[in-house]
């Protein structure tokens, strides 16, 4: 019909109203391989040889017969399984009683074009050659086809616009999701469940093996684009990428697929998920055998991990291991005997039982006959023997497509059953009516067939993987099934002893489950940086910032650590920060022993000076004044050893207060002598009386105002903002600082200032006193030892501004202690000198020089 109305637009325009003269009339015959008759004729359409040479399309001539090339045994049983099903249901009495149905069995070789002459021919009745006219339709219910998705979408569109609405289409393997639209194949059914729940379970089962990094790879059909979209869809959002996507092109060409293998090969992606089918699949896999590609852990899809074309042993190094979702299998009573009784005897005129035989067994049962695809094989002697490819035909023990044919000629049956049995008004569906087909549901062998709102079947799927046999073929072995949305799965149990996998050496199986992931995973204390432009399962690990940590593997970030916390070396933990101040650790003990050491040999001087205090050197240099400069000398000591230790509010507000105070005596004593000094040789010149003002009485009131002003300063000092223990967590970020904060710069400044003041007018007056006779002349040392001190303070102003953390507190202290031992080296020391070492220097006319 179709060529006549393409034979009929090709025509100009007088000549297509000569032609419409003519009766419509076939122009070419195309006979079913298997047929019965029956009151309802189910047509079936199946891929039984693997491609065809490519039609003549010149449209000039009158095209010749198709020729198709590799006769497929596989597809042969499932349209033996038809026959099978519809000759059950003829001869049982509970289905369909009083009703026959016939069928009709098209070869579609696999190729859309022919499918859509088969769907035709199906369509013009009992028989084309007895039906010249195109005069209707034979009473054809329904369809059974076809394999690929792409040819039952050419089948579903050309039904279509014949308006043809009883003729419904049960496809047995065509699961692309894309046939779910009822608006566009509304006359579309199927017992395989549809791609979108294949998808979901390989991305569950990627991400089940961790495997991130994965390549695509898919034939040029509706079925793999849609499956890879659907693939990338579920796959979007979670952890795994997609490392590569190519096709393997319609018309097969080594050059493109060498492309392909040598992306796979390239890529460190190991996990390979395949869209594709034995058509493309066979050559495909034969050049990358060819290419000695190994070590790849391959996804199979529903349409060839079951496919017994790859078990042999030689496709063990390459294929070992493959994991897939299978169609769920079932199980067909008498089917086995069935295939055995199909034998070039019992139907010597059928072409296709030749063909079977040749390729079953290599031979052609009869002399004349000699196989499509051209080449002339052997006669048959019967002592021929089963090719090892094909075995599988007679292993019926696990049917998967063969089960879905089977099934689908059922559901027809149940449906046209129900239809039958069904009185108007009194239906089982909405409103009572009777006419709603797609709500059938039966049970044959045990399993309970169900159709869901789309006509689509429902999901459950065994998982197949790909193990040794013991003779080194490749064994499918179901490790697991998957039902619905429900994973009920050996394998999920974490029980992998089911499953075996390539080891990376090749050719061994072992339970290891390959890795495949762009990046290595980032250990804790890492976080996860993208790479530029390439994808989110390829990334670096950069280790967390100081004072940041991640406690898991793959962190896409580091946490920061809460205040009092800082991270550990790895970064893995936060712990809580070193609180850090001048302790008695071992500069603290240091420091502590020169201060009680400064303090012991300034007592020792103080007992030295007490023992000789009647010797003439003690006493020629104001020994009242000598001992309260030794005795604040050894307070100055003292005081240092407040700084150590952990700053209290106590301890804060004592330190600089004590330190401030004991200097100030110091410095006034000191003061004092310098007075005294200055004022005993200027009183020996004539009418001065400066000495009179200078009694101890007035020397004492001068030491304790001069130290009475600092100590109002502290007072002021302590009264408005006094120093308090502070924690710096601003200096250094992995440390808390225990310090004292001064609380008052400007009282702090004041203090030394007026230390600073003292040392400068004392050192002035001395300076003024040091030229001033006498072999002991103390102004010269006084003027040298305020020279040392103020040498040390300001050294130490910058010293205390810079230095860091407890360190500051150390300066401080040094510089105490430095001062301290500075004025009681310059002081003391030579005085000791002489009364220890040079008591004969220790006369009164010695010292006076004269
Ligand atoms: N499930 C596949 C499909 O829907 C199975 C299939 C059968 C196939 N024959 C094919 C896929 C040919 C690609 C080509 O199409």
């Amino acid at each position: 019909m179709t060529l006549v109305l393409l034979w009929l637009l090709s025509l100009p325009l007088p000549a297509l109203s000569e032609a419409l003269d003519l009766q419509c009339t076939l122009q070419n015959v195309f006979n079913p391989g298997f047929m019965a008759d029956g009151h309802f004729v189910i047509g079936g359409i199946f891929p039984l040889h693997y491609n065809q040479e490519m039609p003549d399309l010149n449209c000039t001539y009158k095209p010749g017969p198709v020729k198709c090339n590799g006769f497929d045994p596989r597809a042969f049983r499932w349209a033996l399984a038809m026959k099978l099903a519809v000759e059950e249901i003829n001869n049982s009495s509970k289905l369909l009683p009083g009703h026959t149905l016939g069928y009709k069995i098209f070869d579609s070789c696999a190729y859309p074009l022919t499918g859509q002459r088969a769907t035709l021919a199906v369509l013009n009745g009992r028989n084309e050659a007895d039906m010249p006219m195109c005069s209707g339709a034979g009473p054809m219910v329904a369809i059974i086809g076809e394999s690929g998705s792409a040819q039952s979408i050419v089948l579903s569109r050309i039904l279509r616009p014949f308006m043809i609405p009883m003729v419904s289409i049960i496809s047995y393997f065509s699961s692309c999701a894309c046939l779910s639209d009822r608006r566009e194949f509304p006359t579309f059914f199927r017992t395989i469940p549809s791609d979108a729940y294949q998808v979901k379970a390989i991305a569950k089962l990627l991400l089940h093996f961790n495997w991130t990094w994965v390549g695509v790879v898919r034939g040029d059909h509706a079925y793999g684009h849609f499956a890879l979209q659907g693939l990338l869809k579920e796959l979007d959002g979670t952890s795994v990428c997609i490392a590569y996507q190519e096709m393997i092109p319609l018309l097969y060409n080594t050059r493109r697929a060498l492309e392909i293998i040598h992306v796979i090969n390239s890529s460190s992606a190991r996990v390979v998920v395949v869209f594709s089918a034995e058509g493309e699949l066979t050559p495909f896999l034969r050049d990358c055998m060819e290419q000695n590609l190994t070590g790849i852990q391959w996804v199979a899809s529903e349409a060839w991990v079951t496919a017994s074309v790859f078990t042999e042993s030689k496709y063990y190094p390459l294929l070992g291991g493959t994991i897939g979702f299978g169609i769920r299998q079932g199980h067909i009573p008498g089917l086995q005997e069935y295939l055995m009784m199909v034998n070039p005897q019992k139907y010597p005129s059928n072409p296709l039982v030749q063909e079977l035989w040749g390729a079953l067994y290599g031979c052609s049962p009869s002399p004349s006959s000699s196989s499509s695809g051209g080449t002339q094989l052997p006669f048959c002697t019967g002592q021929e023997t089963l090719h090892k490819q094909h075995s599988a035909y007679m292993n019926t023990s696990n049917t998967r497509i063969t089960y879905n044919v089977y099934k689908g000629v059922y559901a027809i049956a149940h449906s046209l059953h129900n239809l039958m049995s069904c009185k108007p008004g009194n239906g089982p569906f909405i409103n009572s009516t009777c006419t709603d087909v797609t709500k059938v549901s039966f049970t044959i062998s045990g399993e309970r067939v169900n159709f869901d709102m789309k006509g689509d079947s429902i999901p459950s799927y065994d998982l197949i993987n790909w193990q040794k046999g013991t003779a080194g073929n490749i064994e499918l072995v179901k490790a697991g099934i998957k039902y619905d949305i429900f994973i009920y799965i050996l394998l999920f149990t974490k029980n992998y002893n089911y499953l075996s996998f390539l080891t990376s050496d090749c050719c061994v199986f072992g339970k290891q489950v390959p890795v495949s992931v762009c990046s290595d995973s980032c250990t804790p204390g890492f976080r996860k940086a993208v790479r530029n432009g390439e994808p989110l399962c390829c990334f670096d690990c950069v280790p967390c910032d100081s004072g940041k940590i991640s406690n898991q593997t793959d962190s896409i970030d580091c946490m920061a650590c809460p205040d009092d916390y800082w991270s550990n070396v790895d970064g893995t933990a936060c712990i809580p920060k070193v609180v850090e101040f001048l302790s008695h650790d071992a500069m603290g003990v240091i420091l502590t022993v020169i201060a009680v050491v400064g303090a012991c040999v300034t007592l020792s001087v103080f007992t030295v000076f007490l023992y000789h205090r009647n010797t003439p050197i003690v006493r020629i240099n104001n020994s009242e004044l000598s001992f309260f400069v030794l005795f604040s000398l050894t307070l100055c000591f003292l005081c240092a050893l407040i700084f150590i230790g952990e700053p209290t509010s106590w301890s804060c507000m004592l330190r600089h207060t004590t330190f401030s105070i004991t200097f100030s005596l110091c410095i006034s004593c000191i003061l004092g002598k310098t007075l005294v000094v200055l004022a005993a040789f200027t009183a020996t010149q004539p009418g001065n009386n400066v000495m009179k003002w200078l009694r101890p009485v007035q020397q004492r009131i001068i030491i304790f105002s001069c130290t009475l002003v600092q100590m109002l300063i502290c007072a002021a000092w302590l009264i408005a903002s006094p120093p308090f223990p502070y924690r710096n967590t601003q200096y250094q970020h992995s440390k808390i600082i225990l310090d004292c904060s001064v609380g008052s710069d400007l009282a702090f400044w004041c203090v030394l200032g007026y230390i600073g003041l003292l040392a400068t007018v004392c050192f002035v007056l001395a300076f003024l006193a040091r030229k001033l006779p006498g072999n002991f002349n103390e102004a010269k040392y006084i003027t040298f030892s305020m020279l040392i001190f103020c040498a040390v303070w300001l050294a130490f102003v910058p010293a205390y501004v810079s230095s860091p953390g407890k360190f500051t507190t150390a300066v401080e202290i040094f510089a105490i202690l430095a001062s301290s031992f500075g004025l009681l080296l310059c002081l003391f020391a030579p005085k000791c000198y002489i009364i220890l070492l040079k008591p004969e220097k220790n006369t009164k006319q010695h010292l006076m020089g004269k």
